[in-house]
């Protein structure tokens, strides 16, 4: 008897002990495995009286099923702690901000290129390509420039040297394209109207200084269908300008202007407000010019292979890193193209702020930043 209690004792202190499931799994082997303690026990009974076998045999009946609630229980403990455990080192505050931080940035050029196609892709504008390399019947001729014609002179334009052994044709030797329009007539070219397009793109001329560089990026917008009227030209842009700059108001006035391809041409300039150390966009008493625009010239509805008196169009041109200076303040054209990550950083934007009409443009609530 006494040695019962006693080996009870003795083994319950063992399950109490035992601190993870893996050491409780050898205390129980230890005392109900096939050479166990209380197995073993058992086992000797037969070597007992009768009476003596039945007595012990009950109490090793008990002890063994004492013995196995105390396992089952203190295992039921340890996994709970295990569970506990785990659930603490692999917790997950959902709230926290993203670690490590993001490090990308989107470039300005990048982002005011996703304004401007938000906009336009609201009022149901196609996004249309051109290549950077292209020839002078696209960069210049079909767009009523021909040869020796004065305004060819207004690009500072990269020339392609020519293959030497072709005969010379001004129209098929190429130049790194000195503005978007030339995606005008390849879009005509391709495409029957109701034409309703803008073409995004770089663009290049020999010019550098704070607000020139050899590659830039320019927005051609054209359409063209029927009873196109400068009215629509005016209603487009003003609708533009205003969702652009992120304002419910801004002045705007058109100015007379010569473009080659357009027939008037107008250039458009909006309110702001000059002082020395800002410039504030649709306040004040001062113009700034914004963008090129005016109806396609019908010579150039012609080279697209449209015919004039059917269709009329609108056609508008804007520099999209002189957007992107104005709508975010950075000073120097140079800067945006020298790959300072510090630079970028400042100016840049981070990837999950998609530009959208319904979300928001620039998410920084316009002009401040
Ligand atoms: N292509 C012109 C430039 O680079 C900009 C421009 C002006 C485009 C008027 C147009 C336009 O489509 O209508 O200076």
């Amino acid at each position: 008897m006494e040695n019962i209690e006693k080996l009870k004792e003795e083994l319950s202190a063992g399950i109490l002990a035992a601190g993870d499931i893996k050491s409780l799994e050898e205390v129980r082997v230890a005392i109900s495995g096939k050479k166990g303690k209380i197995t073993e026990l058992m086992k000797g009974l037969g070597a007992l009286p009768l009476e003596e076998k039945i007595e012990m045999g009950k109490k090793l009946n008990f002890l063994k099923n004492d013995l196995e609630k105390m396992l089952e229980q203190r295992k039921s403990e340890l996994e709970e702690k295990e569970l506990n455990a785990k659930l603490a080192s692999e917790y997950i505050d959902v709230t926290q901000p993203v670690r490590p931080e993001v490090q990308g940035r989107i470039h300005p050029v990048s982002k005011i290129y996703e304004e401007v196609v938000a906009i336009f892709g609201e009022m149901g504008f196609d996004v249309a390509e051109g290549p950077d390399i292209e020839d002078q019947f696209h960069n210049f001729s079909a767009l009523n420039m021909p040869e020796n014609h004065p305004a060819r002179q207004m690009h500072d334009t990269f020339y392609l040297a020519d293959d030497a052994n072709k005969d010379f044709d001004m129209d098929s030797s190429y130049v790194i394209r000195t503005h978007t329009s030339p995606v005008q007539i390849r879009t005509m070219e391709n495409k029957r109207p109701p034409i309703r397009i803008i073409a995004p793109g770089r663009t290049y001329r020999s010019d550098y200084d704070a607000t020139h560089t050899p590659m830039f990026h320019q927005i051609e917008g054209l359409v063209i269908d029927k009873n196109i009227t400068m009215a629509h030209l005016k209603g487009c842009l003003y609708d533009f300008i205003k969702a652009f700059f992120e304002l419910d108001e801004i002045p705007v006035r058109y100015r007379p202007s010569y473009f080659p391809f357009t027939e008037p041409s107008a250039e458009m300039d909006i309110g702001c407000l000059k002082t020395k150390t800002e410039l504030k966009i649709g306040a004040g008493t001062d113009w700034l010019e914004i963008l090129g625009c005016g109806m396609v010239h019908p010579n150039v509805l012609k080279a697209g292979g449209i015919n004039p008196d059917e269709y009329q169009g609108f056609a508008f041109g804007l520099g999209l890193d002189r957007l992107a200076m104005l709508k975010y303040g950075i000073p120097d054209l140079r800067t945006f193209f020298e790959s300072d990550v510090r630079w970028l950083k400042h100016y840049g934007f981070t990837p999950l702020d998609i530009s959208s009409m319904t979300g928001g443009l620039s998410n920084n609530g316009g002009l401040a930043r």
